[in-house]
């Protein structure tokens, strides 16, 4: 076929597609015929039109079913519900304080939980701390044992670990702040291997939390281990955790897989309870005057929203377990956002810093608000706007990048 034909038979079904599925949400779902250039590109096209009325951040669909019934005008004097599922718990609303700096004391995680938030999630207790004071212990253990042989079964008091002692001062916050509130109470281990560590799982349920959040924080620097055997850690760090625990169990992960949602179902598989997408992952910089690298956490902006969210707009439907999304959370909107591409909870921790704990209430308010404003139901909201069902997401986000870069050239183009 000549260059002319390809193009002439490109055009004729370009429009024929656009002809037969005028939105993006009917070329999605029109299967296979996604993965040819030609189909895509139509999609692309589709997508651009609608972009002029909407921002792409993954294609978003002509509004459809709930969203056709959007009533911007409706008020109906009572306050929508908040009430959400997570983890198989039962929370009053889906907005939830992620693992961070607010958490370390009692007093603070009261405050958070005074502010109508569904749920606290503790800072992290590192597998590392775990280790070093087990190795501690041990080093005890055994000074004492040379000291008194006859007593072997001697075992040194916790007051003799002091202020030191992570593991049991993490326990005793988890066990008085869990009595404190009225919210469940999640508690944060986080780690890379696959080991003893994860005995700690059962001394954090038994102290009260309510749910586990395990943070599988693994860069695999080493360039000899390859990305089978980095998911393969995750499960076995998962199944380990599940067999020490009766509460459920969400794993917050990192973005960086080959194929995320084939990381997502595994683990789904495997009974995680929930997945909290993504691990930011911390990227040092580095300080060209002291010549140093300069390591950091830094707040986070709502871009970074966008990638979680797609992800969660992805599996939305498509999992047993919950889904958290994580990143960017700095106004009402990106609540809302989260919930539209499908989250069942939305996390914020950089906005609660930067405003302060009291803001969780404007977030959870505003939400509420929004909802009457609509008049739209949390559950006819969450997901409204996820990759359809039937839709081949790869296509379906392929289209969307092709738009998108259409959209950029015009934009920024000479
Ligand atoms: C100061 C700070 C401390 C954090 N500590 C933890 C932690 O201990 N464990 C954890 O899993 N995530 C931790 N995070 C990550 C947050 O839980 C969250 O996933 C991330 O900040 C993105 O959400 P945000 O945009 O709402 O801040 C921390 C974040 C910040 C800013």
């Amino acid at each position: 076929m000549s260059e002319q034909e390809q193009y002439a038979k490109t055009a004729q079904q370009q429009a024929e597609l656009s002809r037969r599925a005028p939105n993006a949400r009917e070329l999605a779902s029109q299967g296979p015929g996604l993965d040819n250039y030609e189909a895509v590109m139509a999609a692309a096209a589709s997508a651009a039109t609608m972009a002029k009325r909407a921002p792409l951040t993954y294609l978003t669909p002509e509004p459809q079913g709930p969203a056709a019934e959007l009533n911007d005008v409706a008020e109906t004097g009572a306050s929508p519900s908040l009430a959400t599922r997570y983890l198989g718990l039962d929370l009053r609303s889906p907005l939830v304080a992620s693992a961070g700096p607010l958490s370390q004391s009692v007093e603070g995680i009261k405050e958070l939980a005074d502010t109508g938030l569904g749920a606290v999630v503790m800072y992290s207790l590192f597998e590392e701390q775990i280790r070093r004071q087990e190795a501690r212990q041990v080093a005890l253990l055994e000074r004492h044992e040379e000291a008194f042989a006859e007593a072997l079964n001697y075992f040194p008091e916790p007051e003799e670990l002091g202020s030191q002692d992570i593991i049991r001062n993490y326990l005793q916050l988890v066990e008085d702040a869990a009595k404190a509130i009225d919210i469940p109470l999640i508690a944060s281990l986080n780690g890379a291997t696959h080991g003893g560590w994860v005995d700690t799982a059962r001394q954090l349920q038994d102290a009260g939390a309510a749910a586990l959040e395990l943070n599988i924080y693994m860069v695999p620097g080493d360039l000899g281990v390859t990305g089978a055997e980095v998911e393969e850690r995750h499960l076995e760090i998962l199944a380990g955790v599940k067999q020490a625990v009766d509460i459920p169990v969400a794993v917050k992960l990192s973005p960086y897989f080959s194929s995320v949602g084939q990381m997502a179902i595994a683990l789904d598989e495997a009974g995680a309870d929930g997945l909290v997408l993504f691990n930011r992952f911390l990227q040092p910089d580095i300080d060209i005057e002291r010549l140093e690298v300069v390591p950091g956490v830094e707040l986070s902006t709502p871009f970074e929203a966008r990638l979680p969210r797609t992800w969660i707009a992805v599996l939305h439907g498509k999992l047993r377990a919950s889904l958290a999304g994580t990143s960017g959370v700095e106004t009402v909107d990106d609540v809302v956002k989260y919930l539209l591409a499908g989250a069942d909870v939305v996390m914020t921790t950089s906005a609660l810093v930067r405003h302060g704990r009291g803001y969780a209430s404007t977030l959870v308010d505003g939400l509420g608000q929004w909802l009457s404003r609509k008049d739209l139901t949390l559950d006819r909201v969450r997901g409204m706007l996820a990759v359809p069902e039937e839709a081949r997401a790869s296509g379906y986000e392929r289209a969307g990048y092709v738009a998108a870069l259409q959209r950029a050239k015009t934009r920024y183009g000479a």
